[in-house]
C-alpha cells in the first residue's frame, strides 16, 4: 500500500491535518520539514546560512527518507518539495493529496517567522504559488480547499475519500 503525501503551499495545513490524518487511519506521520529540523536545526537558520539550495538537497535526501518507510505512513512536504523532479518522481506511485488556501487565510493564521520566504513580504504567497500550481496540480490525485474548516473535519473528509 502506498503513503499518504500532502503536498501544498507554505501554510495551507499539512502538518495540523496530516497529524489529524495519520491519527485517523492509525498510520505514522512523518513531516520532512521537521526530519530536516532535527537533523539540521531551523529552517530560517539554514536559508540563512546555508542559502535556498542546500535547503532544497536536504529536502530532497528528507523526502526520499519519508517515502523509503516500508510502512504506508501519512507524510507532509514543504510547500517547495515539487520543485525537484527527483521528488516528484518519487510522488508518482503514492497517494498524493493537495491542500489549497488563499492569501488572506494565510495571513490571518501562518506563522510566517518561520518560513523564510514570506517572512520579509508575505504577499509572495501568491506569487510562489502561481509558478508552482502546474506542479502541484500535476502531482496531486485530489485536491481540498482547507480554507474554511477546522482541520479535524478536513482531516475526516481525506479519511473518507481514501475509503472511497
Ligand atoms: C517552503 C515551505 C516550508 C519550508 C520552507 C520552504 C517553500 O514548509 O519547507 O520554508 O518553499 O514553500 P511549509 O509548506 O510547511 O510552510
Amino acid at each position: 500500500m502506498e503513503h499518504v503525501v500532502l503536498i501544498g503551499p507554505m501554510a495551507s495545513g499539512k502538518s495540523s491535518i496530516g497529524k489529524h490524518l495519520a491519527e485517523i487511519l492509525g498510520r505514522e506521520y512523518i513531516d520532512t520539514d521537521a526530519l530536516i529540523v532535527a537533523e539540521h536545526g531551523p529552517i530560517t537558520q539554514i536559508f540563512d546560512q546555508m542559502g535556498e539550495s542546500t535547503f532544497r538537497q536536504l529536502e530532497e535526501s528528507a523526502v526520499a527518507e519519508a517515502i523509503g518507510e516500508t510502512r504506508p505512513a501519512v507524510i507532509s512536504l514543504g510547500g517547495g518539495a515539487v520543485i525537484s523532479p527527483r521528488n516528484r518522481e518519487l510522488l508518482e506511485d503514492q497517494t498524493v493529496i493537495l491542500l489549497m488556501t488563499d492569501l488572506e487565510t494565510v495571513l490571518a493564521r501562518a506563522n510566517l517567522d518561520k518560513r523564510p520566504l514570506l517572512r520579509d513580504d508575505p504577499e509572495a504567497w501568491n506569487r510562489i504559488l502561481e509558478e508552482r500550481m502546474p506542479l502541484y496540480e500535476a502531482a496531486a490525485d485530489v485536491t481540498f480547499d482547507t480554507g474554511k474548516l477546522p482541520r479535524e473535519v478536513l482531516a475526516r473528509r481525506i479519511a473518507d475519500w481514501l475509503r472511497r
